[in-house]
């Protein structure tokens, strides 16, 4: 059922996965614009992509197609370089999220270190800020690097759920404590990474969290749940040849 009223808790669609696949073959089957329409068609209530330096999975045009093409928030997960600042200051998504990026990594690994490059992060955010973008930082929830976002003036911090999606001991407290923190601080809360069918309650709960951001498993998830009808469609389309 499609549910677009305003809602406590959004849910933000992460299709950088979609790009993986299409990538594969290099080709422009699946595409991410197509599966990101459907997101929105069941609920989704905004688009997030994430634009890496090494473009492995979303490239330039999908960032620019993305934003003509869809009718909710875009939400462009970038590094802080002046690379991406000119494409976000070109684009201009409704919100930009700030990542730590290692080219060697195989996904956004830990939070961004706000404490140690305010300095640079300060005048990125004021820029993207003045051109009317929301702009997040994405990082653990931890009182320093929460109070350092509020200082550097980000409007939105997205909390890294990574280490508690592996389970780590005593890091719901982190989430919940952080998230108090964070909006006692000012700031909008978000959260993602690593959510799942079987872990996503316990964050949906926080009472401070106003969106979740998730990728990985809504994509892979939809593998498993889409194949019996496509596989169903591919085996009619045969026999038909036949008759
Ligand atoms: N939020 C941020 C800032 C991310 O970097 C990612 C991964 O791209 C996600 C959320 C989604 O994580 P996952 O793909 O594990 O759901």
């Amino acid at each position: 059922m499609t549910n677009h009223l305003p809602s406590l808790l959004r849910l933000g669609v992460n299709v950088d996965h979609v790009a993986t696949v299409r990538n594969a073959r290099g080709g422009a089957h699946p595409d991410p614009l197509d599966v990101a329409r459907a997101a929105i068609a069941a609920g989704a209530d905004g688009i997030t992509i994430h634009l890496r330096e090494d473009r492995r999975h979303i490239r330039d045009a999908d960032v620019a197609a993305m934003k003509a093409g869809i009718t909710v928030p875009l939400n462009l997960e970038m590094a802080a370089t002046p690379e991406m600042v000119r494409i976000a200051l070109a684009t201009r998504p409704r919100a930009c999220c700030i990542v730590p990026e290692r080219r060697a990594e195989v996904t956004t690994e830990g939070g961004l270190d706000v404490a140690g490059q305010a300095a640079s992060l300060q005048p990125m955010v004021a820029q993207l800020g003045a051109a009317g973008i929301r702009v997040s930082l994405f990082v653990d929830p931890d009182p320093a690097q929460l109070r350092a976002s509020a200082a550097v003036g980000a409007a939105v911090v997205e909390l890294h759920t990574g280490a508690y999606a592996e389970g780590r001991p005593g890091e719901l407290e982190r989430l919940r404590d952080g998230a108090r923190l964070a909006a006692s601080l000012g700031l909008e809360v978000h959260a993602g990474h690593g959510l799942t069918y079987d872990n996503v309650t316990p964050v949906a709960a926080i009472p401070q969290v106003v969106e979740l951001n998730i990728g990985h498993f809504l994509i892979g998830q939809a593998i498993t749940d889409g194949i019996a009808a496509v596989v169903a469609h591919m085996k009619a389309l045969m026999l038909a040849a036949r008759r």
